[in-house]
């Protein structure tokens, strides 16, 4: 099958569901306090996607081969948990760390992205790990331009992870995405610059570095699903779905609430004439 190459109007749709699912997790932000647990997060977000934006959350009833039917609308992993955790009943205290990982489908479209909450007041060393996580994730997004590989994308995060004494996890991956919830390529988060797939215009894929405190050794849980740190350290992860446009990239799953990029993106190019 290969890598899909997106039409303009293909492109169209997924900027309608990139948005869709980042404004899920706008609409949850003034919800993650202590006391609320991850089941009402989940209520939440479904009644939006189904009742509000007309959309079908991709994860309920997700059923890769090997694995059972994913029961929630969003995946919300806390603390040394890595990714795909269950909602539960279970409420958050003050200082746990929380990924929530939305994927809406709106006209047949995916958009799929994560961020990282901190409940409450975190310790300063939940609060770095979240921070340079997202900037890890930053500096993959501002590798993808025509003619780069997908290694340059995951040197970029590996590099800058482990500068600051944390690990990358290998076992999962950041992934094209479009009427296809998980496609080709894989997106490492790891590697060496100039290797792997070339970046053509019209590629959409996912950028979703799971970094961990401690080593990077996962274990998944009896569910199925919930991946671990096998020390038990705090681990953290943000995703955006990307496009490789003519001239760089484009990140599709932003809205309002989005959290401004670090300062070493800069702004986007404004072509001459518009600057004059
Ligand atoms: N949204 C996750 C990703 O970024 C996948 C979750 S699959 C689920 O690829 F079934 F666990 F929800
Ligand atoms: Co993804
Ligand atoms: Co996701």
């Amino acid at each position: 099958m290969g890598i899909v190459l997106k039409s303009p109007s293909d492109v169209a749709g997924m900027r309608v569901a990139g948005r869709l699912a980042s404004e899920v997790l706008d609409l949850l932000t003034p919800h993650v306090k202590p006391g609320i647990t991850t089941l009402e997060l989940d209520k939440i977000a479904h009644d939006h996607i189904v009742h509000v934006q007309g959309g079908v959350p991709a994860t309920l009833g997700y059923q890769p081969p090997g694995y059972p039917p994913y029961p929630a609308s969003l995946c919300a992993s806390v603390n040394h948990q890595v990714c795909h955790g269950i909602p539960n009943d279970k409420p958050l205290k003050n200082g746990d760390i929380v990924n929530i990982d939305v994927t809406v489908i709106k006209d047949g479209w995916h958009g799929d992205t994560s961020r990282m909450f901190i409940v409450g007041e975190g310790s300063i060393a939940a609060r770095r790990l979240c921070q340079v996580t997202y900037e890890a994730m930053w500096k993959g997004i501002v590798k993808v331009r025509p003619g780069a590989r997908l290694g340059d994308i995951g040197h970029a995060i590996q590099t800058f992870a482990e500068h600051h004494s944390y690990s990358v996890v290998r076992e999962f991956c950041g992934h094209g995405v479009g009427a296809k919830f998980h496609e080709e390529p894989q997106v490492l988060h790891y590697g060496r610059p100039g290797t792997l797939e070339e970046l053509v215009p019209g590629m959409i894929f996912t950028i979703e570095p799971m970094i961990n405190a401690g080593r990077r050794d996962i274990r998944e849980m009896p569910d199925g699903w919930t991946i671990v740190t096998r020390d038990r350290s705090l681990s953290a992860q943000w995703e955006h779905t990307v496009l490789v446009t003519e001239t760089g990239y484009e990140v599709l799953t932003l809205s309002a609430g989005s959290p401004a990029p670090p300062a070493f993106v800069g702004v986007p190019a404004v072509p001459a004439v518009a600057a004059a």
